[in-house]
């Protein structure tokens, strides 16, 4: 068990890495922020002095070989998790890894092998699974309150374009993985159930320059599947929209039907002659999510505390990298795919298999 003060690196300064490291320095008593680590040094220093920490870090290695540094969070683009999760687990640090876990199943398990063997939390970031309204909704459905589930949607729509590397579907597995990822994360969660068929359409209507550089880049996808247990599954995803950031669910039930989430950031509105009634919207998941991220990273300090286990684990970063490549298949193909057939040794469907 450790004791305080938690020693937190936070490796990648970009986007999301400023928001956990924001939390780690300011937020999280008996927390403490040892490092951000960027290998860009301009990004390095800039994080540095945001954040008044005296070290401007652009290595890893000297990080991971600190011993005041208890758990690293790693939030560096898509195609570099599975490097430095396997790295820090080998350096003998807690790791709590940003979504899309990886690149690919074989990427995932090696890095939930690496844990495991090294006896450290490999936490993933699926921050909804701390958001009050999605744990309360959770209860509400364990409770039966809309009897027994039928149909789900879920959506996510962001209000501009992903850094530029997320826009190459080799490095990010596509803006599915990129938008999407917590929409599969948050059925299963909230259903106890896992997808079994996946159908994608997607389609670039918006953000067309992006073409001529990533030939098959998307800005619009429909996803429809289907639960083990049948329940049906509509996600979408949709980005940039410009009007703000957007995370709403529906779910409904033999009994009822429960809403997840709404575009205005307030209840606040104001009402005037000139401009009727008007409401603002979130405008970032930083502010939508904020309490779901602040949830994560003290989740993680309680875990290397030894005061709980991660909520969110490495297999469940797998299950919502299954999903994707699913639906990077489904659109490849032109067809529904079947989540097992991306197992290695899968022998084909049996008659009576599908639900
Ligand atoms: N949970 C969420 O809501 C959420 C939101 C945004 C991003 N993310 C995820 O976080 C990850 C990062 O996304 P982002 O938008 O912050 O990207 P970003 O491009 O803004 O930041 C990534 C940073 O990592 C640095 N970097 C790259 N390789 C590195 C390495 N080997 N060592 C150290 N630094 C390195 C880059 O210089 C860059 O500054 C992605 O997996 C993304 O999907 C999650």
């Amino acid at each position: 068990m450790v004791r305080q003060p938690v020693g937190v690196a936070v490796i990648g300064g970009g986007r999301a890495g400023r928001v956990h490291a924001r939390n780690f320095r300011y937020n999280i008593p008996g927390a403490e922020l040892v490092a951000i680590v960027d290998s860009d040094p301009a990004v390095a220093a800039d994080a540095a002095k945001e954040l008044e920490l005296q070290r401007v870090c652009t290595d890893v290695d000297a990080v991971l070989e600190d011993p005041s540094v208890h758990g690293v969070v790693v939030t560096t683009p898509t195609f570099t998790h599975e490097e430095l999760v396997v790295k820090a687990a080998r350096a003998g640090k807690h790791i709590l890894c940003e979504k899309p876990m990886a690149l690919t199943l074989d990427a995932a398990d090696r890095m939930i092998q690496a844990a495991r063997e090294t006896g450290v939390h490999l936490q993933m970031a699926f921050m909804r699974r701390f958001s009050p309204e999605f744990r309360t909704a959770r209860q509400q459905l364990q409770m039966g309150i809309i009897g027994e589930l039928m149909q789900i949607r879920s959506l996510t729509r962001g209000p501009g374009l992903p850094p530029a590397w997320a826009w190459d579907e080799e490095l990010s597995n596509g803006m599915v993985a990129e938008v999407n990822s917590h929409d599969f994360d948050a059925v299963r969660w909230l259903t106890g159930c896992e997808f079994s068929r996946i159908y994608a359409e997607a389609v670039c209507l918006k953000a067309r320059e992006v073409l001529s550089k990533h030939s098959s880049f998307y800005d619009n996808i429909v996803v429809t599947a289907r639960l083990e247990g049948g329940v049906l599954v509509t996600i979408d995803g949709s980005c940039p929209v410009d009007y703000g950031y957007d995370a709403r669910m529906e779910i409904l039930g033999t009994r009822g039907v429960l809403f997840i989430g709404d575009v205005r950031s307030q209840t606040m509105g104001v009402c005037t002659r000139e401009n009727g009634f008007t409401q603002r919207a979130f405008d970032s998941w930083r502010n939508r999510f904020q309490e779901g991220y602040l949830g994560e990273d003290r989740h993680f300090v309680d875990c290397i505390r030894g005061l709980s286990k991660p909520e969110v684990t490495g297999e469940d970063g797998r299950r919502a990298l299954q999903a994707v490549l699913a639906v990077r298949e489904s659109l490849r193909t032109g067809k529904p795919v079947d989540l097992r057939s991306l197992e290695s040794g899968y022998q084909g469907e049996t008659a009576g298999d599908v639900a």
